[in-house]
């Protein structure tokens, strides 16, 4: 088992990394049940394939779980069914000092996270995620939040979880296609600071993604131990150093924009071909050696991931794509920060990048690969 502790004064809390970990979720959440009871948030494909293993443990540790199931997908992050989940938490008469379990992937976590920020001014929250990206970067970190109809993830707050039990088992019934999505955030953590890791990628990702457990087991908790320091050095993203985690995120935005935040492309995908995007873009600027970009690009195709704009079905061009990065919300004051390389490993903020100029890098880059 793993253990990785995020020192943050008061809100410190610890992520639990173990294959088997929701067949133990009585005891690992005993602690946190009040009156012999635990609400477990979840939408009705993890009910369907991960809930049975919670309750299962949870009743032999004889704690009664209460199942608050909610519609899979991003539509799930609103206002109308955050509405619906805190009535259901109301109704079961949450507490302040009450735990709420939040079972799922990135969408579950950050509503749950959400609904507890706010509900009887903030109560506690558990994270059991399910999927590899949430258990790569979604569940640590307390960034909660719904999306409104100006945009993604614009409504939310800072709130941290009291605990993190990661199973890495639970990728056996995710669908593959969701799995190499959360990848690519995996692969980010390499690029972004460790050079090692990503060579580790390389080698390896593929037994990662083909179901391997020691793979899982490594590449989750280097992932989480990488984003555990991001978060503990800069919480809520002031000093820069958190922003690196947008490493190929201002083009990937762009791209899920292009293709409407649908499954046409998944958000892990659109990271994917960002970062890939990223990095040439930054050989082009003389900046990172072509022979990184080249290594990025090469990773990302022969897992299966989209490594350019063919690849993620977008057909819009550069000047389309950059009026999407306009209404990105991380810019600021008229200039659009960028995540450039100086190499894998080198990540790091550009603040003075040319719109134009990445509008131009975009055709070309579209007419050049292939
Ligand atoms: N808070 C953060 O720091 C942060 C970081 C990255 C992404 N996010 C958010 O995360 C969300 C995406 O999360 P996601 O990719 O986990 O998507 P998701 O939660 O929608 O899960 C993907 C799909 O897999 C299903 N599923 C989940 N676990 C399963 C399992 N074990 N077996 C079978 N099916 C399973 C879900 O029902 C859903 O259909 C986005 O809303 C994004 O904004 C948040
Ligand atoms: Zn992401």
């Amino acid at each position: 088992m793993a253990l990785i502790h995020v020192p943050l004064a008061e809100r410190s809390y610890d992520i639990l990394i173990e294959a088997g970990a929701l067949d133990q979720a009585g005891a690992h959440l005993k602690p946190y049940a009040r009156g012999g009871r635990l609400i477990v948030v979840t939408d009705s494909h993890v009910a369907q394939a991960q809930f049975s293993r919670v309750d299962a443990s949870l009743r032999a540790a004889g704690i009664n779980a209460l199942p608050v199931i909610l519609p899979p997908g991003e539509k799930t992050k609103s206002w109308a069914h955050l509405e619906t989940l805190i009535d259901a938490l109301l109704g079961h008469e949450v507490e302040r000092s009450d735990h709420i379990v939040a079972l799922g992937g990135g969408v579950i976590g950050d509503l749950v996270g959400f609904a507890a920020a706010i509900l009887k001014r903030g109560c506690h929250f558990i994270q059991l995620p399910t999927t590899l990206l949430s258990q790569v970067d979604s569940s640590v970190g307390g960034k909660t939040a719904i999306n409104s109809s100006a945009g993604k993830n614009l409504v939310g707050s800072f709130h941290q979880p009291a605990l993190v039990l990661i199973d890495p088992s639970t990728l056996d019934t995710l669908p593959p296609r969701e799995v190499r999505a959360g990848y690519a955030e995996v692969v980010k953590y390499g690029l972004i600071d460790d050079p090692a890791f990503f060579a580790w990628c390389e080698s390896d990702g593929a037994r990662l993604l083909a179901g391997d457990a020691d793979a899982r087991n490594y590449a989750i908790s280097k992932s989480v131990a990488a984003k555990a320091a991001i978060v503990a050095d800069d919480e809520r993203e002031t000093s820069g150093r958190r922003a690196l985690l947008n490493l190929g995120h201002t083009f990937g935005h762009a791209l899920e924009a292009d293709t409407g935040f649908s499954d046409r492309l998944l958000h892990g995908e659109a990271v994917a071909a960002g970062m890939a995007l990223a990095f040439r873009y930054s050989a082009r600027l003389g900046l990172c050696p072509q022979t990184d970009a080249d290594r990025v690009t090469a990773h990302l195709k022969a897992v299966g991931l989209p490594y350019d704009l063919a690849s993620a079905r977008v057909a819009a061009d550069g000047k389309a794509l950059v009026a999407h990065m306009l209404h990105d919300k991380k810019m600021s004051a008229g200039a659009l920060p960028f995540l450039l390389a100086r190499g894998i490993g080198r990540t790091f903020l550009s603040k003075d990048v040319a719109l134009e100029d990445v509008a131009a890098f975009l055709d070309e880059d579209r007419a050049t690969t292939n």
